[in-house]
Formats: C-alpha cells, sequence, structure tokens
C-alpha cells in the first residue's frame, strides 16, 4: 500500500449484522439503513453496494449531496430517503430522479410543490412529525393541514411516509420522554386517520425507529425503521447492550458471551520506522514522555490529520503482532511512536492496527473512543474520507 492507512470493510460482518436486525424487525417491516456521514465513516460510495449484497434496498442521508453519492452507488432498485438539509435546486433533482424526501414545514412543501410541477413528475414526501424532539416537523393542526395540502395536490405529490424521530432512545434515562413522544405518535397519526383513508392515497410508511428505539422499545418498529450505528456493528449505547442482552423479550435474549454485532470497519496501518531510546531521554516534542527505562520504538504514519486524535497522547494503543503497544509522547500531525519494548521481532512494514482486531486482541471504537472522549458516532464520522477504503471478506 502506498498509503499511510487504509480502512477495510467486512462484507461478511455486514452480513451478520443486518440478519440479526432482520430478526429483530420481523419481515413485513422495511429495513431503511442510515448512510448519512459518508456511511458513519464507512465510505457511502463502497458501503452501498456491500448493503445491497445483503439484501437492502432503501437507504436514508441527511443531505442532498450524500444522496447524490448513494445515488451514484447505488442499483436501480434502491430507494433513497433525504432526512435533512436539500437546497431549493437539488429539490428538482430528487423529484426527478424519484429521490424521496422529508417534508417538516410550508417552505419545503413549497418547494415540492414548485419542483413536482416543473418537471413534471411527483414529489415522494415524508412528513416529519413534531413529538417532542423539537427539532423539525408538523405538530398538530399543523400536521393535519399539510396532509391536507397533499391531498389537494395528489398530481404533484405522493405521501410515502409518516415519521418522526426519538430524543436519545440509547439512554434509558431518556425513558419517559421517549414514551411521550411514541405515545404523541400514536395519537396524531389517529387523528389523520379519516384523512389517510382516502383511496388516493396508498399506503403511508409510518417509521419512527432509530438502532436504540429498535433495540429497546420494539413497540417503535412501524412499516420501516432507520437503522444506523448498529448495522456498522456497534451498540448506540453500553445501556442499550445491556438492556437488550438481559431483556425478557424471547426474540432480543441473546448469549451473555456472544455479540451478535460485529464491526464492519478495521483501520491498518504499518511500521514505518524502529529506533532505541535510552533511559532518560524524552521521547518527541516537547518533554510529555520522559524515558524511565531503555525503550524500543517504532514510528506509525497516522496522527491527528488522520483522525488519530491527539487526546490519545501517552494514552492509545494500537496493536502490533497481535499485542498492545501504547503510544509514547504526542500524537503528531502525521505520526505516533509507539513503544514495542515488550513485544519481539516488530520490524519495518509490520501490520499495525488501529481500529479492528490482531490475534487475540481487539481495539474496539468505543475503548479508542471513550480515551478520545469521544461517542462511536462522533468518532466514525471523523475519519477522514481521504483514507482508502477496501472491501474484504
Ligand atoms: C432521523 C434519524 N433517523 C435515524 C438515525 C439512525 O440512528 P442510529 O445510528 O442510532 O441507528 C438518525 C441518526 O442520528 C437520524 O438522525
Amino acid at each position: 500500500m502506498y498509503e499511510t492507512s487504509r480502512i477495510e470493510l467486512s462484507q461478511s460482518a455486514l452480513k451478520k449484522n443486518i440478519r440479526f436486525l432482520k430478526r429483530q424487525i420481523g419481515k413485513k417491516t422495511v429495513f431503511s439503513s442510515v448512510i448519512k456521514g459518508n456511511a458513519y465513516g464507512h465510505g457511502i460510495s463502497l458501503f452501498v453496494p456491500m448493503a445491497e449484497q445483503c439484501g437492502l434496498r432503501h437507504f436514508c442521508v441527511f443531505s442532498a449531496d450524500e444522496a447524490l453519492q448513494a445515488f451514484r452507488s447505488k442499483n436501480e432498485n434502491s430507494r433513497i430517503l433525504i432526512m435533512g438539509d436539500i437546497h431549493d435546486d437539488a429539490v428538482y433533482w430528487a423529484v426527478e430522479n424519484d429521490i424521496s424526501f422529508y417534508v417538516f414545514d410550508s417552505t419545503r412543501m413549497k418547494s415540492a410543490l414548485r419542483a413536482a410541477k416543473r418537471v413534471h413528475k411527483k414529489a415522494r414526501v415524508h412528513l416529519e412529525m413534531e413529538t417532542g424532539l423539537n427539532r423539525t416537523g408538523f405538530f398538530g393542526t399543523a400536521l393535519k393541514r399539510a396532509v391536507r395540502t397533499m391531498i389537494e395536490n395528489k398530481e404533484h405529490l405522493v405521501l410515502e411516509g409518516i415519521c418522526t424521530h426519538y430524543a436519545g432512545a440509547e439512554n434509558l434515562s431518556n425513558y419517559l420522554r421517549i414514551q411521550n413522544q411514541l405515545e404523541s405518535f400514536n395519537q396524531q397519526y389517529r387523528g389523520l386517520s379519516e384523512q389517510l383513508a382516502r383511496p388516493s392515497l396508498s399506503r403511508v410508511l409510518r417509521h419512527t425507529a432509530c438502532s436504540a428505539a429498535m433495540l429497546t422499545y420494539p413497540e417503535t418498529i412501524m412499516d420501516m425503521v432507520r437503522i444506523g450505528i448498529a448495522q456498522y456493528g456497534f451498540w448506540p449505547s453500553k445501556e442499550t447492550e445491556i438492556h437488550f442482552s438481559t431483556s425478557k423479550n424471547p426474540k432480543q435474549k441473546r448469549s451473555k458471551h456472544h455479540d451478535p454485532l460485529v464491526r464492519v470497519i478495521k483501520w491498518v496501518s504499518r511500521v514505518m520506522s524502529t529506533k532505541k531510546v535510552k533511559r532518560g531521554e524524552y521521547v518527541g516534542y516537547g518533554s510529555s514522555s520522559l524515558v524511565t527505562r531503555d525503550l524500543k520504538l517504532a514510528a506509525v504514519p497516522v496522527g491527528y490529520f488522520h483522525g488519530f486524535s491527539r487526546d490519545q497522547s501517552n494514552k492509545g494503543h494500537v496493536l502490533v503482532r497481535g499485542r498492545r503497544a501504547p503510544v509514547v509522547g504526542m500524537v503528531n500531525m502525521n505520526m505516533i511512536m509507539i513503544d514495542i519494548t515488550d513485544v519481539p521481532d516488530v520490524r519495518t512494514g509490520d501490520e499495525i492496527v488501529i481500529i479492528g482486531k490482531q490475534g487475540d486482541n481487539t481495539i474496539s471504537v468505543g475503548a479508542f473512543g471513550e480515551l478520545a472522549r469521544c461517542i462511536n458516532y462522533e468518532l466514525l464520522v471523523s475519519l477522514p474520507s481521504e483514507i482508502p477504503r477496501v472491501v474484504v471478506d
């Protein structure tokens, strides 16, 4: 490899995750794969075909530029739904290409209508309902009015879905808030029953659940679920994992020793050089790393430029020859030094695992993230898109 590090994506890990998650949601519910944030750092253009190979045909993105990347990578049967930002010009593009999108206010509704009239195609709309997250969405009479607009403009607009998003389903401390949101969703939805019963409307997909909601509150699983972090092999939080593994729901029961989610991502680099440093010297910039015994060090060409946080200076670990090797000194822009004194026979060119498994040892993003004081989500999406990604079995 010419690059200083690369990210390997495991097709078999993804297959296991999706099989497990599909078992939880049941056969009738559509599995929408959430691929915003460059597919949580995995890379949209590689991840979409991988997910399609596992049978997925629905993708949720945040913005029109992500939709464009997904559009270029997907097969013709797959559908895309934009949940967030779309520049006015991009609404035309979305309508023209059968890309569905959220409508959460009257401005977006007007754009959808305008675009549909101009390109002579129906805009595919998912109405977002406000249930307590207080971000975007219609509430109460505004929602009814939005449905009325859809019905009155049925030759230009298709109501494909009605949806909401929970305010932190990964933390059990939000239990009451989530329950109130669910109740609000069901109540407002019932309030639309007369309008939705019209023969002009085809089946409207209700969707509210993200990974944590789906795993913790099965009652949030409706006609479609929007699954992000879990498909990549990460629990949304430790709480979600513990709650799930101890749940009384038989479908949710799993062995305490077997994790049904497998990391798809592995981040690897290699040893660039090795050297010995005498006791009493310092390593790298500044004086944070006084050497207290004779050391053997290896230079690894990965630094904060590549997403290896400076918070890991003198703290983080990587794997080499199946053993953990600590970071010595400050994380530089392009390089770290690791202590290989206790790892025999390390040579230039040896594989370094920054995230993932090597031998019997694993560095999970969680552990890496804890040290870097950010959660899996934040760490994954901050992996630079320039690091080459490859699919492995
Ligand atoms: C609206 C919406 N739905 C679904 C998801 C997927 O969430 P998760 O990655 O926790 O499954 C997200 C992610 O934040 C989201 O913003």
